[in-house]
């Protein structure tokens, strides 16, 4: 059986009509070509295809395309404020070699925006234990952790005063 699934897309409305058991994370790599998502196991272990459905993180190999009917759904291509900038996490993430392959990073790095959403300021315990459901072969976690705390500053150092006052 297929269903007609729209949602907002990184700002944008996007449509496709998928078989009922299609995966959120296949709609947008294979409907949408948001590739920038990946899929690192088949477990729902790894934390690689990791994106903001209505602003919460989620592994979008854990839920299906039809379940994010009409949500706000928020990838990787989605974050940074243009084509010539990247978002403050991406660029913390490449100064401080948070990343080696880069397979992990953009789940690394969608998951660390919720973090930097509730705990502006965390700690290096805080980091470590909320990206434990997100794994990298390559890195050994210690830069990923030093880019989360970086860019996390950085984001604090961006948000309008305004912003600031409430936090
Ligand atoms: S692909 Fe590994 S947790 Fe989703
Ligand atoms: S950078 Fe290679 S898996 Fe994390």
């Amino acid at each position: 059986m297929k269903t007609k699934v729209t949602l907002n897309l990184n700002g944008n409305q996007v449509s496709g009509t998928v078989e009922n058991r299609t995966l959120l994370v296949d709609f947008l790599r294979n409907d949408c070509g948001k590739t920038g998502t990946h899929i690192g196991c088949d477990t729902s272990q790894c934390g690689a295809c990791v994106v903001h459905v209505n602003g919460k993180s989620v592994k979008s190999c854990t839920i299906l395309a039809i379940q994010a009917q009409n949500a706000k759904v928020l990838t990787i291509e989605g974050v940074a404020p243009d084509e010539d900038q990247l978002h403050p996490m991406q660029d913390a993430f490449r100064t401080h070699h948070g990343l080696q392959c880069g397979f992990c990073t953009s789940g690394m790095i969608m998951s660390a925006l919720e973090l930097v959403e509730r705990i502006p300021d965390p700690t290096d315990r805080q980091i470590a234990d909320w990206l434990e459901g997100n794994l990298c072969r390559c890195t050994g976690y210690l830069n990923i952790v030093k880019a989360v705390k970086a860019g996390a500053e950085a984001m604090r150092s961006q948000a309008p005063r305004s912003e600031q006052n409430r936090q």
